[in-house]
């Protein structure tokens, strides 16, 4: 009897007690508890964006061929939204496996807790992995080709995907001139983000893959029509003709409208002739008319205004800006103009914002 009551006496006790002091602490627990899930997604999202990303976004997040993303105003739908789906007709691919990409939903989400959380008390990008020790030069020649992002535009196993050709078949020599001295839309990659150690087990890897007996046309025809028209605008801008003809070629290759064609073959005649204006301003107006028939003339000056800003090509940029403006009107008309003014201010930074303002 006393037992009982000594029992009962404690179960009152701990009701008494314990329970409101538990309910006190467990607002607190829980803000713990969310906050260090958030961290270990950071952490997580951190990890895939320095594999998958950083090529493009660059590794502070701080714009390369693609915008920055530091510090981007985007909500979190947005984000999740363009990485899944990506930006049809530019290097940014969809990433979802929903629609063919190499990513689950939940690392979207990763990545996006990364990005929204940038720079603030969650654990930055993990600097790119170090020089691993030469086991398996193959094993590793394959990492490697991961790790330092060759595979997110090459693919996975270097079999080629919608914005970079097939490797298979590709000499050492080939490999290397292309990572020390690209041709074309690649990036550059000097020995600060791949030694020449790390670079000898890429080609090891390379020169190990059975080489593809037909040249495989990876993409869709439409979605390889409209990336060599970007890519022609683009080496246009960089004053590199033989490259803009290479593409218009293919766009010749590919195009099965009379027009279309003939309106590509004037774009020859004037690149030979050192025209490049007039050969950007056909292509532009066949990629918007014809080949990505969704984009508006206006929307294309405003992204290429918005890649000549983020390399940097400020008289590019305003020539861009300047054709928006001929062809706006209203308020949008009166932003463009805003825009040029920051741009010759030198206020780059307003001009960007105001021109993927302008963009959504
Ligand atoms: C091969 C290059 C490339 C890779 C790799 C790449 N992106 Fe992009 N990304 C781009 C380009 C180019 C754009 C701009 C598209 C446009 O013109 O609107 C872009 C746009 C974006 C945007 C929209 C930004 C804005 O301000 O409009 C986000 C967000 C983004 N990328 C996230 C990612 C994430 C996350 C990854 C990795 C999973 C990734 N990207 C990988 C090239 C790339
Ligand atoms: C941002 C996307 C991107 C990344 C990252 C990238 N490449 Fe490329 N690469 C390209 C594109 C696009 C081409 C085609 C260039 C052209 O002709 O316009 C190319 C071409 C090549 C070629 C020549 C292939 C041919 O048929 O002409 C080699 C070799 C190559 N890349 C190797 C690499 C290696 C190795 C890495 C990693 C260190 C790498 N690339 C990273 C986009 C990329």
């Amino acid at each position: 009897m006393q037992q009982k009551i000594f029992i009962g006496l404690a179960l009152t006790l701990i009701i008494v007690i314990f329970i409101p002091i538990y309910w006190a602490m467990e607002p607190a627990r829980q803000e713990a508890a969310h906050q260090r899930q958030q961290a270990e997604a950071a952490e997580r999202g951190a990890e895939l964006y320095t594999s998958s990303c950083a090529v493009c976004h660059g590794s502070e997040g701080e714009g390369k061929i693609g915008p920055a993303l530091q510090g981007s105003q985007l909500g979190q739908d947005a984000l999740e939204k363009i990485i899944a789906l990506g930006v049809p007709g530019t290097g940014m691919t969809a990433w979802s496996d929903e629609d063919g990409g190499p990513l689950k939903g939940h690392q979207i989400e990763d990545l996006v807790t990364f990005i929204k959380n940038w720079g603030s008390t969650l654990p930055p990008a993990p600097a790119p992995t170090p020089t691993p020790t030469l086991t398996d030069n193959v094993a590793d020649g394959r990492q490697l080709f991961i790790d330092k992002g060759c595979a997110s535009c090459h693919g996975q196993n270097a079999e080629g995907s919608d914005i970079a050709p097939a490797l298979p078949g590709h000499n050492r020599e080939d490999v290397i001139r292309q990572v020390r001295s690209p041709i074309g839309s690649m990036p550059r990659s000097g020995p600060e983000q791949i030694s020449d150690a790390e670079l000898e087990i890429i080609v090891d890897y390379i020169e190990s893959l059975a080489p593809v007996t037909e040249h495989r046309e990876p993409v869709a025809m439409e979605d390889a029509l409209v990336v060599h028209h970007w890519m022609a605008l683009y080496a246009l801008e960089s004053d590199n003709q033989a490259e803009a003809e290479h593409h218009v070629s293919h766009i010749l290759e590919l195009v099965t409208d009379p027009e279309h064609k003939a309106q590509m073959e004037k774009v020859i005649e004037h690149i030979q002739a050192g025209d490049l204006h007039d050969a950007s301003h056909i292509i532009e107006e066949m990629l918007a008319g014809k080949a990505e028939p969704g984009l508006s003339l206006k929307n294309l000056h405003l992204q290429l205004a918005l890649a000549s800003l983020e390399a940097n090509e400020l008289e590019d940029a305003k020539h861009h800006l300047e054709h928006f403006v001929d062809l706006a009107t209203g308020d949008e008309k009166a932003r463009g103009e805003e825009a040029i003014d920051l741009l010759e201010q030198g206020n780059i930074h307003d001009a960007e914002h105001e021109v993927e303002e302008l963009m959504e």
